[in-house]
């Protein structure tokens, strides 16, 4: 039992190591909401951005500190004002402001000190820097509101964050501002970590979301967006939570500007932040200003695409042949790898409840994107999908793959060990040979 969860582990760590790689030192920022810091579970949610850091990232942490801001204000007697969506800030409001933003950067940083290991492991002490990295300015007065001590991000002094990013440092960022002239601004923790973000020419803008993950109509989260799919997705759903809408506006602009990645992770999930960055599925919305491929259920549209696909690996007989209209009536069996449109991969799955079995068949990748893992992120798939499907093992029958599956932990079997309406259409010429994997 215990030698099972040791290997589960492993085969995770294994998966994770060429993410671990591709990862290292690249800079990303991580916004989390006040709200975070109520949770119970915010102290292991502070050890995965500690872990993220030891991995090799160089990260830094924007904290919000809304409702803190609120419980200040009701302390004091005071009534939270807004207008546009934003806080006024004026003198009373400004010390509640840096009495909540400070005392919450102080107990972030004591839950980033707590050690990495237990019992201590050397080199894993997490050291947190936190300064006057960020120039604001007063937002003034907008439509005949004066915001006064509300403000805007005006600089970031991005060389003073690298030195100590380049230190092995978690920069820790507050949503303040200072002025030239010595002022404190209150700012948005969304403003700072999309300004900073821009500043750094960082890779990837990470926000940590309390409205959940963002969803599909069919309540499935969405993985990927492109630019102009995540503004078409802001026009069309009005009621979006308004954390997750504004989210993606600032990832709609830094996208703009710069070629970086923004990732929305549901900070619910326990491990969500490392399982977003160490795996290949991910678990949260990932927007980019470039498509970015995605593996979904192909429908009567990719009829064409699929052929154009699989045709060449007909005639040098790597495939079996299907028709279009064979495609037709077998479509909902098919997924695909879409890049922007263009299928570029593609696998079927056949079930055979009564067996308890399915067969992955048609496992095909365009020839110039072969070699790049997505063979292993195709079969993934469809090994995860005939597992939600409740099948047990599937099967794949070939002629000239038996390798590549071997590689990937499949057995030889007998044409015997196919399900009896899989034998009976057995192509005996073709005299393929049948490889078996157990899931789970
Ligand atoms: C099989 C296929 C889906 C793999 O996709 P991929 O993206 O190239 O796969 P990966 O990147 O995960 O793996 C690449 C590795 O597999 C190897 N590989 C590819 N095809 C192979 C084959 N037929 N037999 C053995 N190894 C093979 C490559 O040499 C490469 O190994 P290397 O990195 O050690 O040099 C793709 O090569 C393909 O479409 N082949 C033609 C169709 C086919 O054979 N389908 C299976 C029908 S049952």
């Amino acid at each position: 039992m215990h030698e099972d969860h040791a290997h589960v582990g492993l085969d995770w760590f294994r998966a994770a190591v060429p993410y671990i790689a591709a990862h290292r030192d690249r800079t990303m920022v991580v916004a989390i909401a006040g709200e975070a810091a109520r949770s119970p579970v915010f102290p292991a949610l502070l050890r995965d951005i500690a872990q993220l850091r030891a991995l090799g990232p160089r990260v830094v942490l924007v904290h919000g500190a809304r409702p803190q801001i609120e419980v200040r204000l009701r302390d004091r007697g005071l009534t939270p004002r807004y207008a546009q969506g934003l806080r006024i800030t004026d003198a009373d409001a400004l010390e509640a402001v840096c009495d909540a933003a400070g005392r919450l950067r102080l107990h972030i940083e004591g839950l980033l000190s707590r050690n990495l290991g237990s019992p201590s492991v050397a080199g894993t002490r997490v050291r947190v820097a936190s300064g006057n990295f960020v120039t604001a300015r007063p937002l003034g007065v907008r439509d005949g509101v004066d915001f006064q001590f509300t403000g805007e991000v005006r600089r970031v002094d991005a060389m003073a964050i690298e030195r100590l990013l380049d230190d092995g440092q978690i920069v820790l960022l507050s949503p303040l501002g200072y002025s030239p002239t010595g002022e404190v601004f209150n700012l948005s923790g969304e403003d700072v970590a999309t300004q900073v973000a821009l500043a750094l020419k960082a890779d990837k803008l990470i926000f940590l979301t309390e409205a959940g993950p963002l969803r599909d109509p069919e309540h499935e989260t969405l993985g990927q967006l492109t630019v102009p799919t995540a503004e078409r997705l802001l026009a069309d759903n009005p009621n979006l939570p308004e954390e997750l809408a504004g989210h993606l506006r600032s990832a709609i602009e830094v996208c703009s500007i710069r070629d970086l990645r923004v990732h929305l992770v549901d900070r619910h999930i326990d491990g969500g932040l490392l399982i977003e960055l160490f795996s290949r599925r991910g678990i949260g919305t990932l927007v980019s200003r470039e498509p970015v491929e995605r593996l979904r259920a192909a429908t009567m549209d990719d009829v064409g695409g699929i052929f154009d696909l699989i045709q060449p690996l007909e005639t040098e007989g790597i495939l079996v042949r299907r028709s279009r209209e064979h495609l037709e009536l077998e479509i909902d069996c098919f997924q695909v790898l879409d890049a922007d449109g263009l299928i570029i991969g593609t696998a079927a799955l056949y079930a055979f409840p009564e067996a308890g079995t399915a067969e992955i068949a048609c496992l095909a990748l365009h020839q110039d994107y072969r070699g790049g893992g997505r063979g292993d992120q195709i079969l993934e798939h469809m090994e995860a999908l005939a597992m939600k499907r409740g099948h047990r093992q599937v099967f794949v029958l070939t002629t000239r793959t038996a390798q590549w599956f071997q590689e990937r932990g499949y057995q030889q079997g007998r044409v015997d060990d196919l399900p009896p309406g899989r034998r009976a259409l057995y192509n005996q010429a073709r005299n393929s040979r049948v490889f078996v994997k157990h899931l789970g």
